[in-house]
């Protein structure tokens, strides 16, 4: 029986020389592959008490939308700066090279609400963060985060736990 991580589709080289790309479209393509993978990601969070589900821009948003689908809780997208069209809150986040934005609606988590936060990867954990930051300034908690691919060299596991944030993941790769 195949795992998810036998879904993944690794591309030499992108988007540049020497990274390895970790392509999970080829999971999302297939119907047990995708199936698997969203109900393995609900798995720790059985019983538990959880109000909204956000997405991290793009692919946490293709994995949130089923969670909160199953979990039949609302869907908050956290998007790239500038493409929200209501009143938003912004964090910056560093990149390889240079800077990100990312933003969320002011008015989509109220304070109290249990988040569980969603995305494809975890890397250095600095889109995570940002994220994290936005909900935690609406005054949302967050009762966990949620990755398909843990890439634990680049730390941000623990920078996610150094938080004081839980983190789940269905695999890993070890190395860079
Ligand atoms: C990738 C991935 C995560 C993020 C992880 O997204 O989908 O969101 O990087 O990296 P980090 O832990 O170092 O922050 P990317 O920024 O490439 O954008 P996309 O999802 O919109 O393609
Ligand atoms: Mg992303």
């Amino acid at each position: 029986m195949k795992t998810v991580q036998d879904y993944i589709r690794t591309i030499v080289d992108f988007p540049h020389e020497g990274i390895m790309f970790r392509d999970v479209t080829t999971l999302f393509a297939d119907p047990r592959g995708f199936r698997i993978a969203i109900d393995q990601m609900l798995h720790p969070y059985a019983g538990l008490q959880i109000d909204k589900v956000v997405g991290l821009e793009a692919r946490g948003f293709i994995l949130g939308g089923a969670i909160a689908h199953q979990l039949s809780k609302g869907f908050v997208p956290i998007r790239k700066k500038g493409k929200l069209p209501g009143k938003t809150i912004s964090e910056a986040y560093t990149l390889e090279y240079g800077e990100a934005i990312v933003e969320i609606h002011d008015d989509a988590i109220q304070p109290g609400e249990k988040v569980l936060v969603v995305d494809d990867l975890l890397a250095t954990g600095g889109t995570a963060e940002a994220g994290i930051k936005l909900i935690k300034r609406l005054g949302g908690e967050i009762i966990s985060t949620s990755f398909i691919i843990d890439l634990p060299d680049l730390g941000g596991r623990a920078r996610l736990e150094a938080m004081g944030v839980e983190v789940n993941a269905l695999c890993a790769y070890e190395g860079l």
